[in-house]
């Protein structure tokens, strides 16, 4: 086999459907946020974030910082192992104990990221239980998807959110077979919330364990950024809830949380929690701190939410078609690849604002859309110029305005 005429024939072709990622280099000075430097070679220039997920700019906020400094020079930098041999220390635990706290759950367990703790539990559910029946939404994100794919267990996919289709698909598997409902609180790409409540309701039902991702509604949402399952207080109905602590919590790694057999389980047979290195005793003791201080920040919740309706109130005003949630993530639809890339490129190039293009396989093929993020650290007239440059960038590519382009909204 010709290797090299293989691995340049596929990015080829990637590159031909506009699927090509380019990367920008864009280094994030404390004392600067939300604008941040742009290093291209030797030159370096001011632009503007507006698409971090470091929601509310914990990875900057002094007191983590100190946290994670004192700790980094306390302990030094590695954790020395897996959790198993040498790798757990009492920042894993205490992290844990607080985790599980967050989510009224008896215990949590960190991974080195939610995408791990995703693609592991999944896989380490789907292979062992027997007949397990998974149900997943369309949507979910790759983690998931990658999980239960690998674990080979029986897949149900139902269409987004379509509780409906849910149901047809429990009623229809064999009663007798054990399942899983696996779904996310709050879509990432979208803004969009699942049904919750009715797909609780659905597993008690049918008798399934439910497995809800909560990677963008810890921290935001909710009593103390319990998330979306305490907000709506059924978070004693989800078996596991997965999370991270690299979105509102401004860090690195994830974690599921659950009572205390399933953690026991898990930790005890994933190979994704069992074979690798924990992460490092700082992070952890960073997070813990950015946990402290997000549950305290009701200010910085109303903030981040003010900012995304103000922008979702500009974005109306020009007719540039974005999907209408009342969620903190703001999709602006372009549903063109390449089209999708220009934009990007003429707003970072032509404006120094920073929205990364998201395309296929982030989101399906025809949806493509810049996904617009807000911190409660962008202030009136940063969202203003943001949305100027928007408008003059549409203009100048002649993209349609809203209500001449297709927009995708199922809920
Ligand atoms: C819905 C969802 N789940 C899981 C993850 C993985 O999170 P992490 O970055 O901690 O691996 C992401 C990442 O963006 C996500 O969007």
């Amino acid at each position: 086999m010709d290797y090299s005429k293989f691995f340049n024939t596929e990015l080829e072709k990637l590159k031909k459907e506009g699927l090509y990622r380019n990367f920008r280099e864009i280094d994030r000075p404390i004392k600067k946020f939300p604008k941040a430097d742009e290093i291209q070679g030797e030159e370096e220039r001011d632009v503007e974030v507006w698409c971090s997920n470091d929601y509310l700019n914990m990875s900057q906020h002094p007191e983590v910082v100190n946290e994670t400094v004192k700790t980094l020079l306390e302990i030094g930098s590695g954790s020395g192992g897996t959790r198993n041999i040498s790798g757990t220390s009492s920042y894993h635990t205490a992290l844990e104990r607080k985790l599980a706290a967050v989510h009224n759950k008896e215990n949590a367990l960190i991974f080195a990221s939610a995408y791990t703790a995703n693609q592991s539990t999944l896989w380490t559910l789907g292979k062992k239980i027997k007949n397990l029946e998974i149900f997943s939404d369309e949507l979910n994100h790759a983690s998931l998807i990658q999980g239960i794919k690998n674990s080979s267990a029986n897949c149900h996919i139902f269409q987004h959110n379509d509780v409906d289709h849910l149901e047809q698909l429990l009623r229809n598997t064999d009663q007798d077979h054990p399942k899983l409902i696996v779904f996310e609180s709050l879509y990432s790409m979208e803004g969009i919330r699942s049904p919750i409540l009715k797909i609780v309701e659905l597993a008690k039902k049918y008798n399934a364990m439910t497995y809800l991702d909560e990677v963008h509604s810890v921290g935001l949402y909710g009593d103390k950024g319990k998330g979306i399952a305490v907000e709506m207080k059924v978070d004693q109905k989800i078996d596991i809830i997965n999370g991270t602590l690299a979105k509102a919590y401004g860090q690195m790694g994830g974690y599921i949380a659950a009572n205390n057999e399933i953690i026991d389980y898990i930790r005890s047979f994933a190979p994704g929690f069992i074979f690798t290195t924990s992460i490092c005793p700082s992070i952890a003791a960073g997070a813990s701190k950015a946990i402290d201080i997000v549950s305290l920040a009701d200010q910085l919740r109303i903030k981040i939410h003010e900012n995304a309706s103000t922008i979702r109130q500009l974005l109306e005003s020009i007719a540039i078609p974005y999907i209408d949630t009342n969620s903190h993530i703001i999709s602006v639809l372009i549903n063109d690849p390449f089209l999708c890339k220009k934009v990007s490129e003429k707003l970072i190039d032509d404006h120094g604002i920073y929205a990364q293009p998201i395309f296929y396989p982030t989101v399906p093929k025809g949806l493509e859309r810049l996904r617009i993020t807000v911190t409660p650290k962008h202030r009136k007239d940063h969202i203003e110029k943001m949305i100027k440059s928007l408008d003059k960038v549409w203009s100048d590519l002649s993209l349609p305005r809203k209500n001449s382009t297709k927009i995708y909204i199922k809920n």
